[in-house]
């Protein structure tokens, strides 16, 4: 155990008060999705079978090629599995099940960052996704064989997506962000046989060369990897400064066009009908050691997931448009963009560039041009957006946003109030959605048409998530305000079901703490008078920054692979846009470097770090020490660091530190 979780239950403690909340609007309550008292239903049903009530949903939601006979099998827990000898297509569920009825409404509205508009009905999203799921199968691809995508935010990573489900491969996407290494790590992590990219996507006016990048991490590696297939994006009609077709290398008898691969590939595909409990796709994450592990989905327990989520947080209603802004790189653009939009038949809307391109208006320019209705979005654009003031929004039409969402980190008080007043224009619900890669959905978040929502709480978990606060001894924290391990007492549908590869690993992680009793989430917590939750961040070696989770152990690692370095110790520190920043600790081989010496190595190392792990990874702070303040054990004291890091004063004992005064070198 590390010294943090050791420490965690003495740091949770509540320093938050907050006192404004808001009920529901009358208007948006009466037309809900989901009334009071239908919510208040769905939570007695839970209450009184649990199973049952996850099995009638099961049932209700989704089309089964073979329906199940038993909702749980708890015969393998904490490995549990959920409708196990159903059978279903999770592609068919999002696709063909819509045609009949509504094949002709739109899916997809896609922007690039150069303008390009693209809208794909269902039936012509169901027509890609057959073309695309034969060129696989014609490469030899089957069911169980692992796939990764490393693709721009464009609509072929959900066609992508969508066609692995289809024939019963099982993808694994990695963000366009993370570099040639993280990428090749994966690759071989998940033994995939086939790479699917693009010559490049467009990122705040630059390409990023997402070919480059594979062509670089297959170089020396992924033995498995067989074919790759390569979008044609960067150089297509009318963008300008664009990398030519020629600039992009193919390696003979393994890379393939993508539009070459469809192009006589029938725009039907029977699809393959698979256990519930088949792999529907592995997502890296990062934990507290030094690799990042194979979050494993099931078929027919996430997409129920991400389904009902879509529909209970979101409220979506046919006519509405819903755009969630996340990479499908993430669990959120899974979840919320890929699966449940589409499983729940809404017109979502997918944007390939950055927020700020061409400038700090973009997003409002494209919520005014495609009418968006729901928008979700992580605080960390809610904080860069609202840093550039109310008159960049206020140069567009948000009057058609009815609801606003928010996900991936604590979502500080003042945001939210900007958030529901500037870009709500104070009429619109908040949904503050606390989840995580491994819950594969939403697990506690308002229901917009009934709870009543306060700035900086995700409120109450959604029925059927028998979520709780727990001191050191697993006992629930009922004292209102007094902080402890947020938990999950009992098993979900959309759970992770392993890692992938290390079942071990998984009862380590999410289980042994508590002798299997519930599922251990990795984040602190506390619950207000009126049973709302407050999520007060990671208790585990693991940071949120940007929205994006870092494992300081890969940062550690990645740092003292580089010549120079002899130790390292990363520790966040708050940020006022990203939430959080990477500040690392480091000792050198030989002298250690002062001025521009100092200088030039920070940079040389934050470069390292993009270059091993991506650019979302580079240390925000590099501090130079002769040494790393140690416990006597030879443990890193990182809530010294962490207290130095914040330029706090330090109130731990230091007694015990051979060298006091690297405290002085360690404050930079
Ligand atoms: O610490 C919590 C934070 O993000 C972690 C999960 O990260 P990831 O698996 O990358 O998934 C992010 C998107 C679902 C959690 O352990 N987190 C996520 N949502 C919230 C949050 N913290 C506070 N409030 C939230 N709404």
């Amino acid at each position: 155990m590390s010294d943090t979780t050791a420490n965690a239950s003495k740091d949770i403690s509540s320093v938050l008060v907050e006192e404004r909340s808001f009920p529901p609007a009358a208007g948006f309550a009466a037309a809900a999705r989901l009334k009071a008292e239908d919510l208040a239903e769905l939570h007695r049903r839970a209450a009184a079978d649990p199973i049952g009530y996850w099995a009638e949903l099961a049932r209700a939601e989704l089309a089964w090629r073979k329906l199940f006979t038993q909702a749980l099998d708890d015969s393998q827990a904490p490995n549990y599995r959920w409708f196990a000898d159903g059978e279903l297509n999770v592609s068919y569920n999002c696709l063909d099940v819509h045609l009949a009825e509504h094949g002709h409404r739109t899916a997809i509205v896609f922007e690039g960052e150069p303008g390009d508009v693209r809208r794909l009905t269902y039936r012509e999203l169901h027509a890609e996704v057959c073309r695309f799921a034969n060129a696989l199968k014609a490469r030899g691809i089957r069911r169980g064989d692992r796939v990764v995508i490393y693709m721009p935010l464009v609509p072929e990573a959900v066609v992508a997506m969508q066609a692995c489900a289809r024939i019963g491969a099982i993808h694994s996407v990695v963000f366009g962000g993370f570099s040639a290494l993280s990428l090749k790590d994966r690759i071989e992590d998940a033994g995939a046989r086939c790479v699917i990219t693009a010559d490049g996507g467009w990122r705040g006016g630059q390409v990023v060369e997402l070919k480059a990048a594979a062509d670089k991490a297959l170089a020396d590696g992924c033995p498995t990897v067989e074919t790759v297939f390569v979008l044609r994006r960067v150089d297509g009609a009318g963008i300008q400064g664009a990398a030519s077709r020629a600039a992009t290398p193919m390696v003979a008898g393994r890379d393939v066009w993508w539009h070459d691969a469809v192009a006589d590939q029938p725009a039907a595909c029977e699809p393959e009908w698979v256990d519930a409990e088949h792999p529907l796709f592995l997502l890296y994450t990062s934990g507290s050691t030094g690799r990042p592990k194979g979050i494993q989905h099931s078929s027919a327990g996430y997409l129920l997931g991400a389904k009902l989520t879509t529909r209970w947080v979101f409220d979506l209603r046919h006519d509405d448009v819903f755009w969630c802004t996340a990479d499908v790189g993430w669990i959120t653009g899974h979840s919320y963009v890929a699966y449940g939009p589409l499983a729940a038949g809404a017109t979502l809307v997918m944007y390939e560039g950055a927020p700020t391109f061409p400038d700090g208006g973009r997003f409002w320019q494209l919520c005014e041009r495609h009418g968006v209705t729901v928008f979700y979005t992580a605080p960390t654009a809610i904080r860069a957006l609202m840093k550039l003031g109310d008159a960049v929004p206020a140069l567009h039409d948000l009057s058609k946003i009815r609801l606003l969402g928010s996900v991936g980190e604590p979502i500080n008080p003042e945001a939210w109030m900007w958030y529901h007043r500037v870009i709500g224009g104070g009429r619109c619900p908040i949904v503050d959605t606390w989840w995580q890669t491994e819950t594969g959905a939403i697990m506690i978040a308002p229901v917009p048409g009934v709870t009543t929502t306060k700035p900086g709480s995700c409120t109450q978990p959604l029925p059927g998530i028998f979520a709780d606060i727990v001191d050191d001894e697993g006992a629930s924290v009922t004292k209102p305000d007094a902080g402890g391990y947020l938990v999950i007492r009992r098993p979900w549908p959309s759970m992770l079901r392993t890692i992938w590869g290390d079942n071990e690993r998984y009862l380590q992680t999410y289980w042994s703490k508590f002798q299997n009793r519930f599922y251990v989430a990795g984040d602190g917590a506390h619950r207000d008078a009126d049973g709302c939750y407050w999520i007060m961040g990671r208790i585990d070696d693991v940071l949120n920054v940007a929205g994006h989770r870092l494992g300081t152990m890969e940062i550690e690692s990645a740092l003292v692979a580089h010549p120079r370095i002899a130790e390292a110790a990363v520790v966040g520190r708050p940020h006022e846009i990203k939430g959080e920043a990477v500040c690392a600790f480091v000792v050198c081989r030989g002298e250690r470097p002062t001025g521009d010496a100092a200088a030039a190595l920070t940079r040389e190392l934050r470069d390292w770090v993009a270059e091993q792990l991506g650019a979302i990874a580079k240390p925000e702070d590099i501090r130079y020490a002769d040494n790393l303040p140690k416990t006597r054990s030879g443990k890193i004291m990182r809530r010294l660091l962490r207290s130095v890091a914040r330029g706090e004063a330090i109130t731990q004992d230091i007694s015990t530190l051979e060298n006091p005064a690297i405290i002085d070198q360690l404050r930079g």
